[in-house]
């Protein structure tokens, strides 16, 4: 497995890959792997010849400067980890690599309105900075396949967004969330759950579940639905910013044409957010 701690070692591996016809995919991630990531990077090696992994914790997504002074910070053990999965290439640059001088530091992509909705409600700039940080990442690698999980799932569509909009030559590939035993989306975020908080924790999936399920019943009181939904996360303990349900192409909110859904959820458990969504097929 490669390290490159520079865009240009980086571009010159991506060089030679493809002049011997060799189709790249790119896993963009923060660190502070987990089976998660592997389901990602598993992924990754079934579609393309050559697997690489970026490793960034992006200054520019985090609206609260102490979240981002204490992301946690697991390079070594990292690149253990990703050394066991067989990743070709690892990109771990400094943030003078991704953020180069003063004067362009401020420019960013925009990423329009669906970025102030749902998550972007309580973390202004969030978005901005992940479609900013991956039109960098898929400029410095033009991958073939980028692969990205669904737990984010408006982080998912905004990127798709971002390819659409500034025709980026890259396929987007969404891998299905990974779960614990009792449901729990896997996240970094997890680990900072007390222990009685992680019991409390998979009723946020159970109740998407249940709700995902009513409505493919053919429950069509949407509104209901996702109060009702809001409802039992408080009474198991949960303070919930949002449970939406939208369209899943789109995150627009859903109508009684819709026949892909999904309902995505955000909500308090003590300090710690976790965010979750399942599909729902009306059809
Ligand atoms: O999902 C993440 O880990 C990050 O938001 C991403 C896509 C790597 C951009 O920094």
């Amino acid at each position: 497995m490669q390290i490159s701690r520079t865009i240009r070692e980086t571009r010159r591996f991506l060089c030679d890959r493809r002049a011997a016809g060799e189709r790249i995919a790119l896993v963009p991630t923060m660190g502070n792997l987990h089976a998660g990531h592997e389901a990602l990077v598993r992924k990754a090696m079934r579609i393309a010849d050559r697997v690489t992994l970026s490793l960034f914790v992006n200054p520019t997504q985090f609206d609260d400067c102490k979240d981002f002074d204490n992301y946690p910070r697991t390079e070594h053990a990292d690149f253990e980890y990703l050394r066991k999965l067989d990743v070709n290439l690892v990109f771990a640059p400094g943030f003078e690599d991704i953020y180069p001088a003063d004067d362009v530091r401020e420019l960013s992509v925009e990423p329009g309105g669906l970025a102030e909705d749902l998550c972007g409600k309580s973390r202004p700039g969030h978005f901005r900075g992940v479609v900013t940080v991956m039109a960098k990442l898929f400029n410095i690698f033009t991958p073939d396949y980028g692969v990205f999980g669904e737990k984010d799932y408006q982080q998912l569509v905004l990127i798709k967004r971002l390819v659409r909009a500034l025709n980026f030559d890259v396929e987007v590939i969404a891998v299905p969330t990974v779960r614990d035993s009792d449901g729990l989306a896997l996240s970094s975020r997890n680990s900072r759950l007390d222990a009685g908080q992680r019991k409390q924790a998979p009723l946020l999936y159970r109740t998407l579940s249940a709700a995902a399920k009513s409505l493919s019943a053919g429950g069509r009181n949407f509104e209901h639905v996702a109060q009702e939904a809001k409802r039992q996360l408080q009474r198991g303990g949960f303070t919930p910013e949002y449970v939406e349900i939208r369209e899943a192409e789109t995150l627009l909110p859903i109508t009684e044409k819709s026949v892909h859904g999904v309902i995505l959820a955000a909500a308090r458990l003590g300090r710690v957010r976790l965010i979750d969504n399942v599909a729902v097929m009306l059809k």
